[in-house]
């Protein structure tokens, strides 16, 4: 495990400091840039969210980054409000329609049942708090409002694949997590049920020809023309083992 400080080109920072975000600004909207695959993710995050009736119906993104998921929200229904801790990210997100609310997941200044969705995406396995997190997430949503959620297991395959392995590909910033603050998936299941909310996860991995054929076309060797708009479909797999999805309902 990696414990020491991480360059990312600019200035060396630890592991997971938040600061490493506003050093990668400029990459958050860049489709084959360093958050490619928070691209991915946002798309399969969204698609777990079904469009609302309820007027003024809210959804609440904590950790929304720059605002990756608005543009698989549109059309839903749903007022978006992003809470993050990076200025950098939410000023983008503001730019991309999201009510940009800056603050820490584990502390939200939302009232209690205000929103009828609630996000988290990559965000918990970066919050050396992660059950604060949760009773925020599950706090935050009315009864009957819907918890969607993915990250990273506490596992040494996630380790592996996700740090030893991910950080080391040309697409992934080095040191943007700490892998002692990966969730495991039965402590965050019993955390949600603990709150109210019965959260059922699934594994899931980017589509593996569409990840080959993306990587082929990112360096530059043309293979890769024709590969989707959009990035890589996230699949369900067999084993949470290494990256979750997560969707639950609060109960009344
Ligand atoms: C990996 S990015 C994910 C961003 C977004 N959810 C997405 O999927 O595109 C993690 C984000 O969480 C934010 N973050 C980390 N810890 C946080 C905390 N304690 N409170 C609020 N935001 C936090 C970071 O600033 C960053 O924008």
């Amino acid at each position: 495990m990696r414990d020491g400080p991480v360059s990312n080109g600019a200035r060396v920072l630890p592991p997971n400091d938040p600061r490493q975000y506003d050093d990668l600004a400029g990459e958050w909207w860049r489709p084959d840039g360093a958050f490619a695959m928070l691209h991915w993710l946002a798309r399969a995050r969204a698609a777990l969210v079904p469009p609302t009736t309820r007027p003024g119906a809210l959804l609440v993104d904590l950790g929304c980054g720059a605002g990756l998921m608005a543009p698989h929200l549109v059309g839903k229904g749903y007022r978006h409000v992003g809470v993050d801790l990076t200025r950098s990210a939410l000023e983008q997100a503001a730019a991309h329609g999201v009510t940009a609310l800056a603050g820490d997941v584990t502390a939200v200044p939302l009232a209690d049942g205000c929103a009828d969705v609630v996000a988290a995406g990559e965000v918990l396995e970066h919050v050396p708090d992660w059950r604060a997190a949760v009773a925020e997430a599950c706090r935050l949503l009315r009864p009957g409002g819907l918890l969607v959620l993915d990250t990273l297991n506490d596992t040494v395959l996630a380790r592996l694949i996700a740090v030893e392995v991910g950080e080391r590909l040309p697409a992934v910033p080095r040191g943007i997590h700490d892998p002692r603050l990966f969730v495991d998936d039965r402590e965050l299941v019993a955390e949600c049920a603990r709150h109210g909310v019965a959260l059922r996860v699934r594994g899931v991995r980017p589509d593996l020809w569409g990840t080959l054929g993306w990587l082929a076309r990112r360096t530059g060797g043309g293979a890769g023309r024709g590969t989707r708009p959009g990035g890589p479909m996230i699949r369900p797999t067999w084993s949470t083992a290494v990256l979750y999805q997560g969707r639950g309902v609060r109960h009344g």
